[in-house]
């Protein structure tokens, strides 16, 4: 963690659905993370509050339980000052008597650790008790600012299932709390490889000049898992691969990729140039929706060596499912600087191998210099982020192969951020959760940037509520997906970068 960074301020972070998953493996493993890196103040306290039955030394007792099965190297020291700061109210989220008790117990900690009256709310819970929970923080005053404190909410994701659910729930948030007050988060916006996007794309000078029609072919953005549905099958039968990557995650690696400069690192700025690169992509009509777009949804096949069963045997999933574990996407984009370079995007369930990046293609240098001499082919430029397992940047150039011979060979110039910054272990949700206590929203999606999202995927929403056009292309598991998805690209004469790394994705 960065030791030049000021502390945040007083707080208390109450977390909602404190029983949770997110809780431990994400939440509290951050925050013992941000109390390891000095970030977080010494007037600072979590309240957690559950329905399940517990006392604070139950909670405290737990969440180390579990903080030390995913670390073995765990300080306890620091352990013991974040434990020593929590709390455990029992409640239902939907029962007013719960926040009147939240309202009498958070003067108490304010009083024990003098955290000011400044509350910072995690809905850590599932979508559908969003709306509830703020209605009553609302009723119950705790929302209220004044000159001296102030009263934040993050909301998780999936903020919304399609465009109206997404809009209403912003209407509803908005009659109680101002935009202001609002933290919607999407956990890829606190990886430190996605925030490089802008400091690598901003703030070097030899890059911006180059990023535009002139001289880029055209853009890929893959996110792709090898784990499969595992338990979540009741909540994937419901969501599907475009819903739950694609308006979020991939559309901010979208914005990071192709949004203008933001006249500067204020979180207006960069968040209007996000939308205004969203309301560029060309929408979705009928035609798109068939031509453009695939789904796929993996059968059986072996994974890393293990072998995996069909998505439609994993428990809570139809036998019939026509769920999508897969998504291609070709968009196109209706402004100066992007207007006829498509941008490919991909995320899937149960691929061959876990790996997201953003691959910048570049138009191919004038053949004619080397039409005298042996060279068959010209390496094609690309730009390779990676953004996760490994994080770093690769260059790909043609050189000349040593020897009398004009021949050509493909290279490749790589910057790995493991080998060059000694990073601390992080969850992502570090800097979430710190740039909140800071009033710092540049992560963070502003309604309009959700609906933008919404709107351009509604068109396939619509679409597919027909079962005869939704059938998805089944894909083995452990393959780079659909066949269809690589025919998407040869139509156009282009190529998938192969999921282990090659130029020319294998297909399934
Ligand atoms: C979540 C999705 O938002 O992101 C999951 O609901 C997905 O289905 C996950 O697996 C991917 O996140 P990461 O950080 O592992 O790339």
């Amino acid at each position: 963690m960065d030791p030049q960074a000021q502390r945040a301020g007083p707080c208390v972070l109450v977390i909602f659905g404190a029983a949770g998953d997110l809780t431990r493996r994400l939440l509290v493993p951050a925050l013992y993370n941000l109390r390891r890196g000095g970030l977080l103040p010494d007037e600072f306290a979590i309240v957690g509050i559950a329905r399940s039955s517990k006392d604070s030394e139950a909670f405290r007792r737990d969440l180390g339980a579990s903080l030390r099965a995913f670390d073995n190297h765990i300080v306890e020291d620091d352990w013991k000052w974040l434990a020593e700061r929590m709390f455990y109210l029992e409640g239902d989220f939907d029962d007013p008597a719960a926040y009147k008790r939240l309202a009498e117990l958070l003067p108490k900690v304010d009083e024990l650790h003098r955290t000011g009256g400044n509350y910072l709310f995690y809905l850590a819970t599932p979508p559908q008790v969003f709306a509830t929970i703020i209605d009553r923080l609302g009723e119950a005053g705790l929302v209220r600012e004044s000159q001296t404190r102030w009263r934040r909410v993050i909301i998780e994701k999936p903020f919304g299932t399609d465009l109206r659910s997404a809009q209403e729930l912003n209407r509803k948030t908005l009659a109680v709390l101002r935009e202001t007050q609002i933290y919607r988060i999407d956990h890829y916006l606190g990886k430190e490889t996605v925030q490089n996007l802008l400091v690598f794309r901003f703030g070097n000078g030899i890059f911006e000049p180059l990023w535009n029609r002139n001289h880029i072919d055209h853009v890929q953005i893959t996110v792709a898992e090898t784990i499969g549905v595992e338990r979540r099958g009741k909540f994937y039968e419901a969501t599907g691969a475009l819903r739950d990557m694609v308006p979020n995650h991939l559309f901010q690696l979208l914005t990071l990729v192709a949004m203008e400069p933001p006249t500067c690192f204020a979180p207006e700025s960069v968040r209007s140039e996000k939308t205004k690169l969203l309301d560029a992509v060309h929408p979705f009509g009928p035609e798109d929706a068939r031509r453009n777009v695939v789904r796929g949804q993996y059968g059986a096949g072996t994974v890393a060596g293990n072998s995996m069963m069909p998505y439609r045997s994993a428990p809570n999933v139809a036998p019939d499912s026509a769920t999508e574990t897969y998504v291609a996407l070709k968009l196109m984009m209706d402004n100066w600087r992007w207007a006829g370079v498509p941008i490919y995007l991909r995320t899937g369930k149960a691929l061959a191998r876990r790996r997201s990046e953003v691959v910048i293609r570049f138009k191919q240098a004038p053949f004619a210099l080397f039409r005298d001499t042996p060279v068959e082919r010209l390496t094609p430029n690309d730009l390779i982020l990676h953004l996760q397992p490994e994080e770093g940047v690769t260059l790909r150039f043609g050189a000349k192969v040593p020897g009398p011979r004009m021949r050509m060979g493909d290279v490749e110039m790589k910057f790995s951020y493991r080998d060059h910054f000694k990073a601390a272990p992080s969850t992502g949700y570090e800097t979430l959760i710190y740039d909140c206590m800071l009033g710092d929203a540049t992560l963070f999606k502003r309604a309009d940037d959700i609906e933008a999202g919404w709107r351009i995927v509604q068109p396939l929403l619509d679409a597919w509520t027909d079962r005869h056009f939704a059938e998805p292309a089944i894909y083995p598991a452990g393959s780079s997906g659909p066949q269809e998805a690589d025919a998407l690209m040869t139509r156009d004469g282009r190529h998938w970068r192969a999921l282990d790394g090659s130029t020319v994705a294998t297909s399934s």
